[in-house]
């Protein structure tokens, strides 16, 4: 931790949006004190074709919440015609940057709407309808935001699944959310992968949904594909003959706008759901404010869309600002490290939003790769997805922002739609490593494991928010039960975050880490209970138990604890079959880093694994093992410290 503040520049601050302490706590102060009008305010910011006839109405013992009840409006109109309608039609509203430096396209409002009601015309004929879910199965392609706002033009549901996600991975998200179309394409490009096979893994999927009617392939690729004659049809040719007006279907404020799922402390996905009105309110507030966007700007967050800072941050919140907004479909090593730059360089991007793995992974190839390039239209810059440390902040700050670009580290998650903890880039005096203070009208406490509020500063606890905001997601689909039971039953009166914080002497939130079964592995959130479950499908595999370990490049490794059946050796063809399977159930980005065979796992009497101290063990702290003498077997731990392998 870092005694060190960076104030912003006077420069920054007599241009921004919110340009000081004192503005920001007036703000806030009157956020909290006057939550519903201040929320009436805000959502003026959106075009409503109804005006809603109650700002906001929470139970977080039900888990019960409803924001602008009676408002009505629709989100593709909000992200495109309106801006048409305001003589806006021919600014830039997308730009796609492929996977090839060499190609990339641009989309005008005009052009994105004329796209997205030739699409939603496309599913309506396929028989898509309000409330059907619908699912994409992409990487980062322009039809993947022309399909999002296509659904939400006529209230259907959609459901992304991120494109390296597996077959079975895919199937298990259709069939918990029933989809009635998939939207996929041949096969695609990322780095040096030229052909990942996206077609072949739905069609392996899709052979055990029974709820999808069709699917509708992208020509990304042109390599050839099998096409089951009656189920799939081609994007172009569909699109060739859609119709191009659809009126947009008004909506209420709380009709779901979309699932996506994310990873808990048991097996199963959650599909997180988000519904139309007070996600939108929420995101495209906090974009503009946090991200200082103006209008003429150049923003690129090179998440992907797959998971929700893409959805957030790439699509809603900067479509509905009526931003230009960058999407990308490679990775940052390709063809060399300094891709990134070359980007910003090329679109002259003028905010920057990324995750601290890419960071630390172009941190450690040297500074040629960026002063070689023209960073000069960075105007600030972001991080999400998991702690940044002080050494890539530091770099970030002085290499790239060149010491003169805001840093906005911002804490958020699936399920809270939006940012909640962040610095205002013209206010905030930043500490590296700080999500500092929360964004308008979000309430955070620390709470003691027991669930009383922790009060002053200088003190650690859980995380938890105490009220409601507009952004935040309204259930698990089809399990209320389980969203009461994961979020608010274990410390009722709050929604519970899952992470642990300190707040430092002068008040600043610093996210300590997921204190629940959760890890964060390349900005990855992978839930330990899945990737057991996957080893263990692996023959010869008795069980399994995994935990995290600190990893230089991806912030967390995944360390998995093996146990083999009697009479199966030990041997790197296990090995590999567990990774295989590991990719085969879920995908490779949930491939253990390490795996440490051992006969026994370190069980209490009862039968409970101690991953306290699986833990110290994948993290060499050898010294701190604490108590180990309510296990049944305390002999095991020495055995495991043997055979720990060198990492
Ligand atoms: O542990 C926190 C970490 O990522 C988790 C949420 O993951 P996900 O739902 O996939 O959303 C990621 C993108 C919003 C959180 O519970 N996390 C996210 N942002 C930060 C963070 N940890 C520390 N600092 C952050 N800025």
């Amino acid at each position: 931790m870092s005694d060190q503040i960076y104030s912003p520049s006077n420069a920054f601050s007599e241009k921004a949006l919110v340009s000081s302490m004192n503005d920001y706590r007036n703000l806030y102060n009157n956020s909290i004190k006057y939550p519903e009008a201040f929320w009436a305010e805000v959502a003026d910011r959106i075009t409503w074709t109804k005006k809603w006839d109650n700002v906001r109405d929470f139970d977080f013992v039900k888990g019960q919440i409803k924001w602008y009840e009676g408002g009505k409006l629709n989100v593709s109109y909000n992200c495109l015609d309106r801006h048409v309608e305001d003589g806006h039609g021919n600014q830039t509203a997308l730009i796609w940057e492929g996977n090839n430096p060499e190609e990339d396209e641009t989309y005008t409002f005009n052009e994105l709407l004329h796209e997205v009601q030739k699409f939603a015309n496309v599913l309506k004929g396929l028989g898509v309808e309000k409330g059907d879910r619908v699912c994409m199965y992409m990487q980062m392609i322009p039809q993947l935001p022309v399909a999002m706002l296509a659904c939400a033009r006529i209230g259907a549901v959609h459901s992304i699944v991120f494109g390296a996600f597996s077959a079975e991975s895919l199937r298990d998200r259709i069939n918990d959310s029933s989809c009635k179309i998939l939207i996929t394409q041949d096969t695609g490009v990322r780095g040096t992968k030229l052909n990942i096979p996206m077609k072949s893994n739905a069609d392996k999927a899709v052979a055990e949904t029974p709820s999808i009617q069709h699917v509708v392939v992208v020509q990304r690729t042109g390599e050839s594909v099998d096409m089951t004659e009656g189920r799939d049809t081609w994007w172009h040719e569909s699109m060739a003959s859609a119709d191009a007006v659809c009126k947009p279907v008004e909506m209420d404020a709380e009709d779901p706008l979309f699932i996506l799922y994310t990873s808990g402390s048991t097996g199963q996905p959650k599909g997180v759901l988000h519904t139309t009105g007070g996600y939108l309110v929420y995101t495209s507030y906090t974009h503009e404010k946090i991200f200082d966007y103006k209008e003429g700007d150049i923003y690129w967050c090179t998440a992907d869309i797959g998971w929700i800072t893409g959805h957030s941050y790439i699509v809603y919140g900067p479509l509905a600002n009526r931003a230009t907004t960058v999407m990308f479909e490679g990775v940052p090593n390709f063809p060399d490290y300094g891709r990134f730059w070359d980007v910003v360089d090329k679109h002259k991007i003028n905010q920057f939003y990324t995750a601290p793995t890419a960071l630390r992974a172009l941190m450690k190839e040297g500074n040629d790769h960026v002063t070689s390039r023209d960073l000069s239209s960075l105007r600030l810059l972001g991080s999400v997805g998991e702690p940044i440390k002080e050494p890539e902040w530091k770099w970030y700050h002085e290499i790239i922002g060149k010491g003169t670009c805001p840093i906005v580290d911002t804490w958020w998650q699936t399920e809270t739609g939006g940012i909640m903890l962040t610095p205002l880039p013209g206010a905030t005096p930043l500490k590296p490593g700080s999500a500092t203070f929360p964004y308008f009208g979000i309430e955070p406490v620390l709470l003691t494991e027991e669930g009383q509020e922790i009060d002053g500063n200088n003190v650690a606890g859980l995380l938890a928010i105490k009220t409601s905001w507009p952004g935040q997601m309204r259930t698990i689909y089809g399990d209320h039960d389980r969203f009461i039971q994961t979020y608010f039953a274990m410390y009722p009166g709050y929604y519970f975050t899952g992470d642990g914080a300190r707040r430092d002497k002068d008040g600043y939130y610093w996210i300590t880490g997921r204190v629940d079964d959760v890890l964060n592995v390349s900005g990855h959130r992978i839930g330990t209970a899945e990737v057991e479950g996957s080893i263990g499908k692996a023959i010869g595999v008795a069980e399994a138990a995994v935990v995290g370990f600190q990893h230089v490049i991806k912030g967390q490794g995944i360390y998995a604890y093996v146990t083999l059946m009697t009479g199966v050796d030990e041997s790197d063809d296990i090995k590999a079959s567990i990774l295989a399977s590991v990719t085969k159930e879920i995908g490779p980005h949930s491939k253990p880093d390490v795996i440490q065979f051992t006969p026994a796992l370190p069980k209490t009497r009862s039968g409970k694994i101690m991953r306290r101290i699986l833990r110290k063990i994948a993290e060499n702290e050898l010294d701190s093992m604490g108590d180990i003498s309510t296990l049944a077997d305390p002999s095991i731990v020495q055995k495991l410290i043997k055979t720990r392998p060198a990492i």
